[in-house]
């Protein structure tokens, strides 16, 4: 028998904490700096809302409908044509983002064990203590592996003991977490300048390139265009519901980003730092100002909890694609077929953790192993991935069998609702996904 989700919680959590990750605390905060503060956060609703939600939904549909691996499951609901290659896809940018995922997961270990041991940095020398986080082999290999050997032993117990167990506690204690943070954050002397950029809306920095910004944070924030969704979706029972457990991850995820920007924008104001320091405001600035607040020793060890719980929660979400589908293409057991993926990823993410030190000067395309497959993952496979999922869903799936999915095979109401949705789906989706790829790449 195939394993299965047991309640909608352990599904909620588990697609909520997939979509919970370094993403909102690490990109968020910085993109927003950039793109005009409350501007980006009401382009980036809009996007997520009417745009990503609706994909998600497909991808969902596509793995509930089919109850197998994100190859098979394309070829399950459409036998002709060689859809299963979006599935491939799919695969294909999991084990692209994981490998570098699991370096800065490394990161957040690394300054964990630094928070907890009190000997963090002392203001002034945060950004020699990032340089050599980043560039010491031996140190960020072994905290790579770490991470990556910590995302496998949840994945061997399985969805049940596994994902949906170890989920359902860590994700209420990241929120619990953040909040403590937040307020902290916004009851430092001088907090009030944070506040004001994070709500009132600075519409001259908006630019084409604010929207293509949102967009991609919108894709990657939300889990979307790599399976994860697909593969968590083929293990969720028939009585769940997919609108619902959608809406309520993206709301989590769209919330979480908020208290993230409440827990980190405070303090750069209160520091007299530009909120625009960007990808190095958590890893330089934040050890900085925890060196000079009150209780900022064991607010920094709550807050790399906080991101390592959020790192390891998605990385669980991306490794499990590749898991599932070895399982069932290659009938393997799952312990197999955790530690082949594992092993791959291995190799990968020590490419990746070396690209700060003794792989500095190999480059692909002008980029690093780190950079590229950042780049490959979240600018080409994930909205290209998408991209088919929608088409495919849109104009191959068909809106009967859509909203029949939707609505559990019509015993749920707002059939309008969902109509409504497969328009999105099948028109505006396809579109503005291919519109800002272009732009994207040009
Ligand atoms: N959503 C995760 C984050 O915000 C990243 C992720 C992308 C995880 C795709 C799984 C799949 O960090």
């Amino acid at each position: 028998m195939r394993d299965n989700f047991k309640s909608s919680f352990g599904v909620l959590v588990a697609m909520a904490g997939s979509a919970i990750g370094l993403g909102n605390l690490w990109r968020f905060p910085y993109l927003m700096g950039t793109n005009g503060g409350a501007a980006f956060i009401i382009i980036y609703l809009v996007l997520v809302f009417l745009l990503c939600l609706p994909i998600m939904m497909s991808e969902f549909v596509v793995g509930r409908r089919s109850q197998v691996n994100a190859v098979k499951a394309f070829k399950v609901l459409s036998p002709k044509g060689h859809w299963g290659l979006v599935g491939v896809l799919g695969v294909l940018a999991s084990v692209a983002l994981i490998s570098f995922y699991c370096v800065v997961g490394g990161w957040t270990i690394d300054y964990l064990v630094h928070a907890v041991s009190f000997t963090l940095p002392e203001q002034g020398s945060s950004e020699g203590f990032f340089a050599a986080a980043v560039s010491t082999p031996g140190r960020t290999i072994l905290y790579t592996y770490i991470f990556l050997a910590l995302t496998s032993l949840v994945l061997l117990a399985g969805i049940k003991d596994g994902i949906e167990r170890y989920t359902k506690v860590m994700m209420p204690l990241l929120f619990l977490t953040i909040i403590i943070i937040a307020i902290r954050s916004v009851t430092l002397p001088g907090a009030g300048a944070g506040l004001e950029f994070l709500y009132k809306p600075d519409f001259s920095k908006v630019t084409g390139n604010t929207f293509l910004n949102a967009l991609g944070q919108a894709f990657f924030s939300l889990s979307i265009g790599c399976a994860t969704i697909l593969t968590y979706g083929s293990y969720v029972k028939k009585q769940e519901k997919i609108v619902k457990l959608s809406s309520l991850t993206a709301i989590s995820d769209t919330f979480f980003a908020i208290l993230a920007g409440l827990a980190i924008m405070p303090a750069v104001f209160a520091f007299g730092i530009s909120p625009s320091e960007g990808p190095g405001l958590l890893f330089v600035v934040l050890p900085d100002i925890f060196d000079q607040i009150a209780a900022g020793g064991v607010i920094a060890i709550l807050f790399f909890f906080v991101l390592f719980i959020a790192a390891i929660t998605s990385s669980i979400s991306l490794l499990e694609v590749s898991v599932t589908y070895l399982i069932e293409a290659c009938r393997m057991k799952r312990r197999m077929a955790v530690l082949l993926s594992s092993a791959v990823c291995l190799v990968l993410c020590t490419l990746c953790a070396l690209s700060g030190s003794v792989l500095s000067d190999v480059h692909i395309l002008g980029k690093t192993f780190f950079d590229f497959f950042d780049m490959i993952s979240a600018n080409l496979l994930m909205p290209l991935c998408g991209l088919f999922i929608v088409i495919f869903v849109g104009w191959k799936l068909g809106r009967k069998d859509f909203v029949d999915e939707l609505s559990n095979g019509g015993t749920l109401p707002n059939k309008r609702l969902y109509n409504a949705i497969f328009y999105l789906v099948r028109y505006v989706a396809p579109l503005v996904i291919a519109v800002i790829m272009i732009f994207g790449w040009l």
